[in-house]
């Protein structure tokens, strides 16, 4: 980690050592007392929120200012992903509180209008509201030009209909970008983005879903649901696009979550190994362990690399876009770290697989990062596709 902080700036680095504090203090206090949960805490959003951490989910202009560093007009993926990191090593219950926040406002931060801009991001900063991004749908995950919830014009509104999955806060978030069909034989050029409030007639927030490690997260229905077209986020038919230059920040930050699990796997391990004996000595002295342990710190070294060069790149605005950076960041770091944490989990033995140990806790939560936001597989297609175009662009040019 030094080697990254010596390379972003100083304001960074307090705010890293910032969330680290809080961490370590109130933050972790009311983590450790939320645990594991289906539902949003409202206690830990307003702590993130009072602490000025929410100010970084949005661009800077639109923040609370609560805390003591200002952040920059601009939304740096840098700072997000030494926030998000941070959290994910220490309270992983604020690490998802955190990064929603940025992910559901998302589209409106990046694409949204100065009017849509001034409405909804002061409130996701002060966590009035929890955002979602609802792309999801029962039959479409990887295959976003298929999705099927359908929005037709009507005069000056949208009519809604159809139904979303696996979204995360829903049922308790208040905000929703949504993604639908305004033009159904187009592909991925029929797609457009609206914010869905809820409260609005024909919004059903709906069930939750229960997965392999708890979190807020469930299936929102759109039942004639009437959206303003002030509440549609950039051009009619051009919502893939905001989905996907949505994904290429967030991609980065999953693989910044995936280092802080990874860290904090490692730092387990290091721990138990100095302290468990076995055959009359530690096992830190069996070159078994040590093996394991130097191949678990290499893994998440590459890691971090591969996400603060993506995070450096986007900031320093060194390409147009930052996909094949970000798809290869978040394929890396959460493959890597499900090797890292099921190695922490063998050097642990059977308290590894024991309800209450921090390593238990994290194999199941890694699981998740490998789908989300595009699976491992959807991220090496991103890469070749991003590399061949490369090469045929360079190719026309020589
Ligand atoms: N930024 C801007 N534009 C982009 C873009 C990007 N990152 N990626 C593609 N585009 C543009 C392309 O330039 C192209 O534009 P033109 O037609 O004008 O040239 C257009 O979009 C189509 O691009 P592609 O042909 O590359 O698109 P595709 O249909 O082949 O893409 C895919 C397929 C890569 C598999 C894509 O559908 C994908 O990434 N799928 C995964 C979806 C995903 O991540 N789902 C997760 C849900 S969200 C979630 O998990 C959040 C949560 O709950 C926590």
């Amino acid at each position: 980690m030094e080697f990254i902080l010596s390379l972003v700036e100083k304001h960074q680095k307090e705010l890293r050592a910032r969330t680290e504090e809080l961490c370590l203090g109130r933050l972790g206090e009311l983590d450790r007392k939320a645990g594991e949960t289906e539902t949003v805490d409202r206690e830990i959003l307003r702590c993130l929120s009072q602490e000025g951490l929410l100010d970084w989910t949005v661009p800077g202009a639109f923040g609370t200012n609560n805390g003591t560093l200002t952040a920059p007009d601009l939304m740096s993926l840098v700072s997000f992903c030494l926030v998000r990191e941070t959290l994910a090593q220490h309270c992983p219950s604020a690490e998802l509180i955190f990064t929603m926040q940025g992910l559901g406002a998302g589209p409106i931060s990046f694409r949204g209008t100065d009017e849509q801009k001034h409405r909804f991001l002061p409130r996701v900063a002060s966590g009035e509201l929890v955002a979602a991004f609802a792309l999801t749908e029962p039959h479409t995950g990887s295959d976003v030009a298929a999705l099927s919830l359908k929005a037709h014009r009507e005069s000056d509104h949208y009519v809604l209909n159809g139904r979303k999955t696996l979204i995360s806060m829903a049922p308790d978030a208040d905000l929703y970008t949504v993604f639908a069909k305004t033009d159904p034989d187009a592909g991925n050029k029929g797609i457009s983005a609206f914010i869905v409030e809820k409260g609005m007639a024909g919004f059903d927030p709906g069930q939750r879903i229960s997965l392999l490690a708890p979190h807020p997260i469930g299936e929102p229905v759109f039942t004639n649901c009437c959206v303003p077209i002030a509440n549609r986020i950039g051009d009619e038919n051009d919502g893939f696009k905001v989905a996907m230059s949505t994904l290429d920040f967030f991609r980065t930050t999953v693989g910044a979550c995936a280092v802080g699990f990874a860290q904090r796997a490692l730092d387990e391990s290091l721990n138990y190994v100095k302290q468990r004996e076995a055959f009359g000595k530690k096992i830190s002295e069996f070159q078994a362990v040590q093996l394991m342990l130097a191949k678990m710190a290499t893994e998440l070294a590459a890691s971090r690399l591969l996400v603060y060069r993506a995070a450096i790149m986007r900031d320093a605005n060194t390409k147009p876009r930052l996909t094949l950076e970000s798809s290869q960041a978040k394929f890396y770091s959460t493959e890597a770290a499900q090797r890292v944490i099921d190695q922490a989990v063998q050097i642990h033995g059977g308290a590894g697989v024991t309800r209450g140990f921090e390593v238990e806790r994290l194999y199941r939560e890694i699981r998740a990062l490998r789908i989300y936001e595009g699976t491992s597989e959807i991220q090496q297609i991103v890469i070749a596709a991003q590399l061949l175009r490369s090469q045929s662009q360079s190719s026309s040019k020589g």
